[in-house]
């Protein structure tokens, strides 16, 4: 898309627009040299996933645009990249014709069904050698895209095949779909493209976390989380999720007069380099071409070994006929092409059976309803039990004791019902009944308005009180092996712990003999007691167990202060201020810290040894190796991976920038560097190491 010579202009040019503007120099004679290197950032981070520049210098660029644009309405062109910014709410999404119906896939499990496929593909075609194409099969929403005269002008989904739904403002919205690709440069005018619109498997764990920490039941998997977003009707919410998008088809083109149908569209492995040529994100890297079914059949298989290592979801492969000539000759059924199958994962889902629903009462006194399942072995692990979340969710996915359920386990996603099968109801289930009293304390409950969840708010129920201790012991919060679920229960029960500090003034020699506990085990216990009194603050915090407040926004609380006790001088107003911290969860951070039982909490644990403050923001401040001096990293490295390296600069005082630029003062090159590389040898004022020096600067400070 974009060569070594545009990639250097434009990178030149973005440093002149950025110093104009600083000047503030820029007028509207900018505009289109403004979207130009705008198109070109929105490509480097959201196609190739290489920034070049830092965010705060795009959003300068993107805000000037803005700006000259309001000022100058007439010269707001559809292609801008402003235009996917829509504001209102959608009324509904026509339905739409697709210009070539939209069909399914083939599916197979095993090798033998692939030897199969080649077998007819041969039979159809009379050849004796077929070349395969084989690539991810993405597990998201299908879409369909139309552009003419080089311009996006309609996205739908799959709906029936034939008609979709018209959702090109929320299509808009996807930074990774174009809003103008160069088609007339083959002689394309109207184009029609297939693909998949996806939610990240980090972005998908960041959105069940905010809707759960606001109180809401998660998400089953990112596919309906991606689906789900595609059709909603606030587009600026859509923009927030962070939708990406692979396309992997071109399915129909007309073409300018007198021109030919391009070259590459007579091979699929060469129309996808040309969507990706045109800007598109489509699977060039992980598409491999293969002339005989065996290698087809390896790669798929050795695919599947490193599917949870992929960022985003992914459910098999998918094999297609190279040859659009060859494709054409073995046409279609009216479900599927004949010249393409996929080839499917281990499956994630299975079915079993609702046994029953027990009530659990969890640290804040909700009562969580639990599904007790017939075992069943789902991607590796027997699931037996599974969370129903509350009330509501029994009711919206209609669930009965006795049903027949399909359970899913995306990734390393907790298990979840997605639906019941009321088709195989023999008539003998029962509905669920929601107990009136706590099954711990046995108080009345008690369900807020505007709430989902029913309460126990008797403060001394004996269940909380365990459930908190857990919590603030997981991996997650204060991480003290040893001291697991069944460990605190059983604590708990003899009396030996009754509260969260109670964790650090366990008396040892009572534990020591109970049944199971040896020396040794007594000795690791306390050690790893002893260390978490140093986890980082954003555990403690999330340890504490604040209503809505999850493992990201602890990190946010840490980020803002030295001593945790500076949160309680902050306004609901003040916490707001704070990054995705809105009104309902500042309120209960505020409340929290207002309440005095959970400041002589604070003062409990400081007298126990816990440490309440940013050890961090210590270290950096006087004693870190790599103090005030600035890294960042490119290519592969040989013994660290990306994270650690980041990791142990911030540990030892460094900071990590996004790009090249006039404040980096350390390039740590790996393996391939790439344009970081170029453009740091440009810059003259970098140093540029290798890891084995940048380890070296830790070792040794200068
Ligand atoms: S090709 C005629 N390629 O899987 C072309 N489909 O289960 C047919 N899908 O409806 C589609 N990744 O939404 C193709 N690399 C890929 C795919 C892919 C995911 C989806 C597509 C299709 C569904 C069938």
């Amino acid at each position: 898309m974009y060569n070594q010579k545009a990639t250097t202009e434009l990178q030149i040019k973005t440093e002149e627009l950025l110093k104009k503007l600083s000047q503030n120099s820029v007028d509207k004679n900018y505009l289109e040299d403004l979207r130009e290197v705008i198109r070109f950032h929105e490509y480097r981070y959201y196609i190739l996933n290489d920034p070049l520049i830092a965010d705060v210098e795009f959003d300068r660029l993107f805000k000037a645009l803005q700006k000259l644009e309001k000022e100058h309405p007439e010269l707001i062109t559809p292609d801008s990249p402003t235009q996917r910014v829509a504001q209102g709410l959608t009324k509904e999404f026509p339905a739409v014709q697709h210009l070539v119906p939209m069909l399914s896939l083939d599916n197979s499990y095993h090798a033998e069904d692939l030897y199969d496929f080649d077998r007819r593909v041969k039979e159809l075609t009379g050849e004796t050698n077929v070349e395969y194409c084989v690539e991810p099969k993405f597990d998201g929403g299908s879409i369909s895209l139309v552009y003419e005269n080089d311009l996006l002008v309609r996205g739908a989904t799959r709906g029936d095949g034939v008609q979709g739904d018209d959702i090109t403002v929320n299509i808009r919205q996807i930074r990774s779909i174009p809003l103008r690709a160069a088609f007339s440069q083959w002689g394309i005018q109207q184009a029609e493209i297939r693909g998949e619109v996806l939610m990240s498997k980090e972005n998908f764990k960041k959105y069940n976390e905010a809707i759960m920490e606001e109180g809401q039941p998660p998400l089953a998997n990112p596919r309906n989380a991606a689906a789900g977003t595609l059709r909603m009707k606030d587009p600026q919410e859509v923009a927030k999720r962070n939708l990406e998008a692979f396309v992997y088809h071109i399915s129909y083109v007309t073409l300018r007069q007198g021109r030919n149908l391009p070259a590459p569209l007579q091979k699929h492995s060469d129309s996808l380099q040309l969507l990706w040529d045109l800007g598109f994100r489509s699977p060039v890297k992980e598409k491999k071409v293969f002339q005989g079914i065996e290698e087809v059949i390896r790669y798929c298989e050795a695919f599947e070994k490193q599917r949870d290592d992929l960022p985003y979801e992914i459910d098999g492969m998918v094999i297609k006929v190279n040859d659009v000539l060859l494709q054409e000759k073995m046409g279609m059924t009216s479900h599927h092409p004949r010249w393409a199958i996929a080839f499917k994962f281990k499956a994630r889902q299975a079915t079993t059976r609702l046994l029953s629903v027990e009530f659990q009462v969890g640290r804040t006194g909700a009562v969580t309803p639990v599904a007790k399942l017939e075992p069943v072995s789902l991607a590796g692990v027997t699931v037996s039990s599974i969370s129903l979340h509350n009330e509501d969710y029994i009711r919206e996915k209609d669930l009965r004791i006795g049903d027949m359920v399909l359970i899913e386990r995306a990734g390393d996603v907790i298990p979840q019902i997605v639906k019941s099968l009321p088709e195989v109801r023999q008539g003998n289930e029962k509905p669920v009944h929601f107990p009136a009293t706590c099954p711990a304390c046995g108080s009345t409950l008690y369900k807020p308005e505007d709430e989902a969840v029913w309460r126990c708010i008797n403060l001394d129920c004996p269940a909380q009180a365990v459930e908190r201790i857990i919590h603030f012991v997981s991996k997650d919060a204060m991480d003290i092996r040893g001291l697991g679920e069944a460990n605190v229960r059983r604590f708990y029960e003899a009396g030996l712990l009754k509260d969260i500090p109670g964790v650090y003034k366990l008396d040892y020699e009572k534990i020591a003999q109970m049944e199971g506990f040896g020396e040794k085990s007594v000795q690791n216990l306390k050690a790893a007691i002893e260390k978490s009194k140093h986890q980082p603050l954003n555990r403690l915090i999330y340890g504490l167990g604040i209503r809505y407040v999850g493992e990201t926004t602890a990190k946010t609380l840490a980020h803002a202060v030295h001593h945790i006790r500076e949160l309680a001088q902050f306004s609901v107003e003040q916490l707001q201020q704070l990054e995705d911290i809105g009104p309902k969860v500042a309120g209960s951070i505020y409340h929290f810290f207002q309440n005095k039982k959970n400041l002589k909490l604070l003062d409990e644990l400081e007298q126990c040894g816990v440490s309440l403050v940013n050890e961090k923001s210590l270290t950096t401040a006087d004693s870190g190796n790599l103090n005030g001096l600035t890294f960042l990293f490119t290519g592969t490295l040989s013994t660290l991976k990306r994270h650690e390296a980041e990791a142990l600069v911030e540990k030892h005082g460094g900071k990590i920038l996004s790009s090249v630029s006039a404040k980096l003062n350390y390039l740590v090159v790996g393996d391939d560097a790439g344009s970081k590389l170029e453009k740091a040898k440009k810059l003259n004022t970098v140093k540029i190491i290798t890891e084995e020096e940048f380890l070296k600067m830790i070792e040794n400070p200068t």
